[in-house]
């Protein structure tokens, strides 16, 4: 089956339907594909596939994406587009990380942010921690998903920093290419390109030090998976990296909206 989505003519200035390149069969056929592929390979067919592509940088070890990406795009004459979603809660560390990042390679990032109205009226009524009392997810909410929507609205595809090893309880499934389990609609359809999501942890970190990238400062002081500042903890001896985040909540709750496709694909699983 086909996907289409609504484009504009360039020409007469109407509605026409564009017929996708990638049907969902032929997402199931790279799926298999690319599954023992590495993510350089991955990278290079989505920046080949799209021009209207861009990498979700969370200012963490995905990083590496952007390492990759740059060095794909070089050789394809193509520049990458990055974007990271500012809540306005992340460390310094993050924020300092971010900009070192555009700075090394060059590029631009779009840096998104929540909805000005939207996030007066929730610390208004629900102050600034309200996240410890309930759960994450109204916070996240504002301060993330509503500012990746818009994002993503703009794109035909977005490239993430997903791993399955990231979290057991939600991610054991993830594809290396996907529709978008959450943002996808029929007349919008949306490729959500994973590409080192079969790879560890170790890989990960090997090929960042293998070929010097720079990282956030915190993953010396203990950090591993790095969200916002309050939401955020280093982890210890034997602990899974997910355990830092929102640490108060159930493991099965530890997604934030961005990939909540996830916990839906997990739950159909009775997991
Ligand atoms: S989260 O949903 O729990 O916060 P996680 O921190 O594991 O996600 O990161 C997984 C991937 O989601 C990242 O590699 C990145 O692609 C995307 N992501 C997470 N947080 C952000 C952010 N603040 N800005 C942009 N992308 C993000
Ligand atoms: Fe809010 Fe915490 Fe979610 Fe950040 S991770 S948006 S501070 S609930």
């Amino acid at each position: 089956m086909s996907q289409a989505s609504v484009v504009q003519c360039p020409l007469f200035k109407t509605d026409v339907i564009q017929i996708m390149a990638l049907s969902a069969d032929r997402i199931a056929e790279l799926t298999l594909e690319f599954a023992e592929k590495e993510p350089k390979y991955i990278i290079n067919y989505a920046l080949q596939e799209f021009d209207n592509i861009s990498v979700s940088f969370s200012g963490a070890e995905d990083v590496l994406l952007i390492e990759l990406a740059s060095k794909v795009a070089r050789k394809l004459d193509k520049t990458v587009s990055v974007f990271t979603l500012d809540t306005g809660r992340l460390h310094p560390e993050t924020y300092q990380f971010i900009d070192k990042v555009r700075a090394h390679y060059g590029i631009v990032i779009d840096v998104m942010h929540p909805d000005a109205d939207s996030l007066e009226t929730f610390v208004r009524e629900k102050g600034l921690f309200s996240f410890y009392e309930t759960d994450h997810h109204e916070c996240c909410g504002i301060r993330k998903t509503e500012p990746l929507k818009r994002k993503l609205a703009t794109l035909d595809a977005w490239i993430t920093g997903q791993r399955k090893d990231q979290s057991p309880s939600t991610r054991n499934q993830v594809p290396v290419i996907e529709m978008d389990p959450t943002f996808s609609s029929p007349n919008k359809p949306l490729i959500k390109f994973n590409p080192l999501a079969n790879w560890s942890s170790k890989q990960v970190w090997e090929t960042i030090r293998m070929f010097d990238v720079p990282y956030n400062t915190l993953h010396d002081r203990g950090y591993i998976s790095i969200g916002c500042e309050p939401c955020t903890r280093p982890v210890g001896p034997n602990q899974h990296e997910r355990e830092g985040r929102w640490w108060w909540e159930e493991a099965t709750a530890k997604e934030c909206g961005l990939h909540q496709g996830n916990v839906i694909v997990s739950d159909a699983d009775g997991e």
